[in-house]
């Protein structure tokens, strides 16, 4: 007895003895617990867990319903019968959400739906109580006005409205079948949908629509924004390696050109359409960068055009932080518990605070940090991001001298990295 527990005393002394390996076990049994307890609890609180299994069953629904004619699109041959379109992974789900990545044609693209299921979108009114021969051209564009009036707040003109059905309602001449009306009823109930479509052919810096199926529309592939990476974008992937002798140099110009895009697409987003276009949830995350480094928004759940922005901000309050919606803020009019319809801080504010401080801070690590020219950038960096001054005609004119400010800092600093 007593040999046996003064073995076993020994035993465990020898173990303990080695430490590094015990602690290594431990360290291994702690995180092993750690890991296991997040996943339960993600999967358990967010019930909605991205998977591939859930991913193909939605697509298979969505052909399913291809197959039985209830949908269509121009992306449903390659998807449900010529399988052009390859399953490759689901990126993620969000309040319902549904992004999956796939190859179309061996091009990378990214398949989106506000919903799952395509029964969730509602009816086009119209079918409910008319032959499908008695809709007309002219009330599928009033019907769809209205549709954008209530979920963009933009009154589209007669002829804008055509434009955004995927075959043109202009040129045709054969009716619509029900599973084309249902199809790009579903789209038109996206608003985020909406919105890349009405500014495709516009703007630069929206992400291209290749197509549809259904409720499930393509968006081109780029590269998107992270908030962990080192540069926010992953810009090895774009530097041409045989090209490429100073690293550090190239990525540095990389980063001065995102940023200068960035520039005009808050200038582009503020002057050239008939409203200002207001994005209200900035991170690296929502935006890519195409191959010739053009900023391209990717993700508009919260990007509004000044009607509708105005109608999200006047909300009752106490306090300013009431008018605080994501990123667009607005001040308490305290004698009438109203918040102000107009929106007190700018895109350039926010972009400057959440993308151009993580480029352009005072660093210890940057050799060339302290030059005159980068303190300049730093110090203008910093002044774009502090919270806008009370007086809107002064937060114009300042915002229109920061803009011109930093444009020049970048391309001055942009070309002194090639010196
Ligand atoms: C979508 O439809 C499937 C099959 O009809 C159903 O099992 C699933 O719960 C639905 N999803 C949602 C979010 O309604
Ligand atoms: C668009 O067409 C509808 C139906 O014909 C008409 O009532 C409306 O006034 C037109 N709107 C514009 C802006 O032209
Ligand atoms: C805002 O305040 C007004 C007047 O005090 C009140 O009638 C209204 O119901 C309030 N709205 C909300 C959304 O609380």
């Amino acid at each position: 007895m007593l040999v046996w527990r003064s073995c076993v005393l020994r035993w465990l002394g020898v173990r303990i003895f080695r430490k590094t390996t015990f602690l290594f076990v431990l360290f291994w049994f702690a995180f092993w617990i750690f890991v296991n307890g997040l996943v339960f609890m993600h999967r358990t609180i967010f019930s909605d867990f991205c998977t591939d299994e859930k991913s193909k069953r939605i697509l298979e629904r969505v052909c399913d319903q291809y197959k039985e004619g209830i949908l269509t699109g121009d992306l449903c041959e390659d998807l449900c019968v010529s399988q052009k379109v390859e399953y490759r992974r689901c990126l993620y789900y969000e309040n319902g959400k549904k992004v999956i990545e796939a190859d179309w044609r061996g091009l990378p693209i990214i398949l989106k739906s506000k919903l799952e299921n395509f029964s969730a979108y509602e009816t086009f009114g119209l079918l409910d109580y008319q032959e499908m021969h008695e809709i007309s051209t002219m009330d599928i564009v009033f019907y769809t006005a209205m549709e954008i009036k209530s979920s963009l707040g933009l009154e589209l003109k007669n002829t804008t409205v055509p434009k955004l059905w995927t075959k043109h309602l202009e040129e045709r001449v054969e009716p619509y079948s029900k599973a084309e009306l249902a199809s790009m009823w579903s789209l038109l109930q996206q608003e985020e949908y909406t919105l890349f479509k009405i500014l495709q052919d516009l703007s630069k810096h929206v992400v291209k629509v290749l197509g549809s199926c259904g409720h499930f529309y393509a968006v081109e592939h780029l590269i998107a924004g992270h908030t962990w990476n080192q540069n926010l974008f992953c810009l090895e992937e774009l530097l041409d390696p045989s090209r490429v002798t100073q690293k550090r140099r190239a990525l540095r110009e990389a980063i001065h050109k995102i940023a200068l895009s960035f520039l005009d697409m808050v200038s582009h987003f503020e002057n050239d359409f008939s409203y200002k276009l207001h994005l209200c949830d900035v991170k690296p995350e929502n935006f890519a960068i195409r191959k010739d480094l053009t900023v391209v928004a990717i993700d508009v759940d919260m990007a509004f055009f000044e009607p509708k922005m105005q109608d999200i901000l006047e909300q009752n309050c106490t306090n300013d932080e009431d008018c605080n919606f994501f990123d667009c803020f607005s001040k308490c009019d305290m004698k009438k518990n109203k918040c102000g319809s107009k929106r007190t801080n700018s895109n350039l504010q926010v972009i400057c605070d959440k993308i151009f401080r993580h480029w352009f801070s005072p660093s210890l690590v940057s050799p060339k940090a302290n030059q005159p020219l980068q303190v300049q950038l730093q110090q203008a960096v910093q002044r774009c991001a502090e919270p806008a001054v009370e007086d809107p005609a002064e937060r114009k004119a300042l915002q229109q001298h920061l803009l011109s400010q930093l444009y020049q800092l970048l391309q001055d600093s942009k070309e002194q990295l090639n010196e």
